[in-house]
């Protein structure tokens, strides 16, 4: 039995990996904040596993303690492959620099950067060799350039991005199994985005393009960005420390 980890399951592109993996037949484990029932019901009319572990990834020593009862969980049955999708993701504080709070920005850190490091630190302690571990860690297009208004978000993602590349330089170099790549999901309709275009645009510069992007069709929905990602990761050899994008694979 393979099983699938997905931090974020509550809703947007999280719920949508989640249930493409419970209609492969990927038992699932969702870290959040709170339980999803549809995921619960979906996996148990499919026959697969389905377990929630409550967690608020902006808190480091919870984040520690339930990866360590979710690695010991996963590494220790007779499981070949574990997906490990960390989606979890807030954009906000949106405002310049100069004009943020500290907590908001304690908190971006902890919940886009600090959670994914300490979690891939946890699960790659406990990982056996029997397994072989494919770490997804969700970026976005910001980790790559400067967006006005966003300099958390944007180095936050440019973390995650630097974060997959050296984890799988190490892995590499050990001549592990594991692998982890970077996922660019693109604009996706959820409600992240009804947050970007809620806010002004003194706070964010670019908030007129992101509303006709919503006017004009040009978000994607979460299944279809899904199932690129799917299909990436359960039917094809992954590269190792590389950041994805899923305008190359549609
Ligand atoms: N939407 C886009 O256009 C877009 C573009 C590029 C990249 N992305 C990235 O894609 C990923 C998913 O985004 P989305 O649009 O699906 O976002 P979303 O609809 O806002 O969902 C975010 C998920 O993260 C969870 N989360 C937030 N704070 C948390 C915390 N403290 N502890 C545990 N879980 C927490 C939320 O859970 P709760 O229900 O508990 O809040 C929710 O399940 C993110 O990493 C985002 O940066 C999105």
């Amino acid at each position: 039995m393979d099983y699938a980890i997905v931090t974020g399951a509550t809703r947007g592109l999280g719920e949508s990996i989640s249930k493409l993996f419970i209609e492969k037949g990927i038992g699932l484990i969702n870290v959040s904040r709170s339980e999803n029932t549809s995921l619960r019901t979906l996996a148990e009319d499919n026959d697969v596993s389905y377990e929630f572990f409550e967690c608020d990834l902006s808190n480091s020593a919870e984040t520690e303690k339930i990866f360590q009862v979710v690695a010991s969980k996963v590494f220790q049955t007779d499981v070949e492959k574990v997906f490990f999708v960390q989606n979890a993701g807030v954009v906000t504080p949106v405002n310049p620099s100069g004009e943020l709070s500290t907590e908001d920005l304690e908190n971006s850190v902890h919940v886009n950067l600090l959670s994914p490091m300490i979690a891939t630190n946890t699960m790659l302690k406990l990982a056996n060799n029997d397994s072989q571990l494919i770490m997804v860690n969700v970026s976005s297009g910001a980790g790559s350039r400067p967006v006005y208004g966003w300099s958390t978000y944007c180095s936050t993602k440019a973390g995650v991005n630097m974060l997959t590349e050296t984890v799988s330089l190490e892995l590499s170099k050990k001549h592990s199994r594991h692998k982890a790549i970077a996922f660019s999901p693109g604009v996706m309709d959820t409600d992240m985005q009804e947050t970007i275009r809620s806010t002004s645009k003194e706070s964010f510069a670019d908030v007129d393009a992101f509303k006709r992007y919503k006017e004009e069709g040009m978000l994607r929905s979460t299944d279809t960005v899904a199932n690129v990602l799917l299909k990436l990761v359960t039917e094809n050899e992954i590269e190792s420390g590389k950041l994805y994008h899923v305008n190359d694979l549609l």
